[in-house]
């Protein structure tokens, strides 16, 4: 098998938005083979350097094997506003490779002063690091505290391997070798990204029921909850499709679809559950809505007292289950109450034939806060808290737990 067979690189890397970090080190050259090969098997790979890596291996090489220009500073920014954040927030990994004693403690100390260091601060996504040194610098309890912080912070860090050194010295520094980093890219994406492959549908915000071309019944759903689990869901790889009746700005990963009734809701819906593995119904939906949409706007003095005739809305979640009981398919509900929330919530789970509930006391005043607090309750009768934290934590917990009960990819 050859050296640069792209066949090496794991599924779960390939196809990937990486973005390379080279720092300065002998090492460097390894780095440009690693970097053909991942572009072989497919993924797209952008390399950013420090200023001195680009005296082991030029821009001009990382170039040419990317098919992207490479950036060496934070200043040359070629029409980015902020290259390490645009970086950091398109790349779905980081590979630091070789990474020097000098760049392990200013990673561990948080420092940001070049385009490499800053990227890695800025990122939100897994980062792996290959370090690669002199034997004697490799040995010294700086280094090794470095690297221990890093570990602790979630870093994965990969070799160094021993054997001969470019010094001419044997010992340990040597870059780890190629299937080695490739595995720690693995590892770090099958961890952070473990529901690729999965079809998502979340439902957020409070519909508007018009009652004329002015004026609608809602709620106070701000859709922040949905929105966190939307993120979460497309954060963790999944296929996400947001259907919110709130403004919402937008996240990588996340289709948003706007509604305003709930008519409008389910429909969309409905279009977008094929193929789905959860789906997860945050909206607060108008229960009620006019009987009679007027077309043109009501004139205050042209009525003495209004009287509105409300009619029930349909029950997306009833009417999903009554069209198509889908195999595979996990159907969640959220129960937002003011008193009774065990007994509602248990008695919403068996009526709308859910596979789990979230409940959640807004007793409180959730309605726009960043926090959340409740419990799940599951169909086979399980139940989990969800202690008081952000919106954010609070899907990633209902992401895990229901992580476990969906249909795979
Ligand atoms: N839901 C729905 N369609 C509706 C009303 C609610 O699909 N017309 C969904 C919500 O998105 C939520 C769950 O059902 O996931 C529970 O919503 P809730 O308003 O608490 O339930 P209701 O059946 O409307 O009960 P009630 O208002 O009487 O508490």
């Amino acid at each position: 098998m050859s050296p640069l067979d792209p066949a090496e690189v794991p599924a779960a890397v390939r196809g990937r938005r990486l973005a390379v970090l080279v720092s300065g080190g002998v090492a460097a050259y390894k780095v440009a083979d690693l970097v053909s090969q991942l572009v072989a098997a497919g993924c797209e790979v952008r390399v950013a350097q420090t200023a001195a890596s680009t005296r082991f291996v030029g821009p001009a090489t990382f170039h040419g094997l990317s098919g992207h220009p490479v950036q060496v500073d934070l200043w040359s920014n070629r029409g980015v506003a902020e290259p390490h954040v645009a970086l950091g927030d398109w790349a779905q990994a980081l590979l630091l490779a070789p990474a020097t004693a000098n760049q392990l403690a200013k990673l561990a100390g948080g420092h940001s002063d070049d385009l490499v260091t800053a990227t890695v601060l800025a990122a939100r996504c897994p980062v792996v690091v290959a370090p690669a040194m002199n034997d004697a610098m490799w040995e010294k309890p700086a280094v090794a505290a470095n690297l221990e912080t890093l570990r602790e912070r979630g870093f994965v860090i990969v070799g160094p391997e021993a054997g001969r050194l470019a010094s001419g010295h044997t010992g340990a520094g040597r870059l780890a070798p190629t299937a080695e980093i490739f595995a720690g890219l693995e590892a770090a994406i099958a961890a952070r990204y473990d529901l690729a492959g999965r079809r998502v549908v979340v439902t957020a915000g409070g519909t508007r029921e018009p009652i004329d071309p002015v004026r609608f019944i809602s709620n106070y759903s701000s859709g922040k909850m949905g929105h966190a689990v939307a993120e979460a869901a497309a954060d963790r790889g999944a296929s996400v499709l947001l259907v919110t009746a709130a403004p919402y700005a937008g996240h990588a990963g996340v289709e948003g679809v706007h509604v305003e009734t709930a008519q409008e809701m389910l429909e969309a819906v409905r279009a977008g559950l094929d193929a789905a593995h959860l789906l997860v119904m945050v909206a607060a939906v108008a229960d009620f809505r006019p009987a009679k949409q007027e077309a043109a706007k009501i004139r205050r003095e042209s009525v003495k007292e209004l009287d509105l005739r409300l009619e029930k809305n349909v029950d997306i979640l009833a009417e999903l289950a009554r069209e198509s009981p889908a195999e595979g398919l996990l159907r969640v509900g959220f129960a937002a109450e003011d008193a009774g929330l065990e007994a509602h919530a248990a008695e919403k789970l068996a009526r709308k034939k859910l596979d789990a509930i979230v409940a959640n006391d807004i007793s409180g005043g959730v309605f726009g806060s960043e926090e959340n607090a409740g419990f799940m309750l599951f169909r086979d009768g399980a139940r989990i808290d969800l202690p008081r934290s952000t919106k954010r934590e609070m899907a990633e917990r209902i992401l895990d737990a229901l992580k476990p009960r969906l249909a795979g990819p």
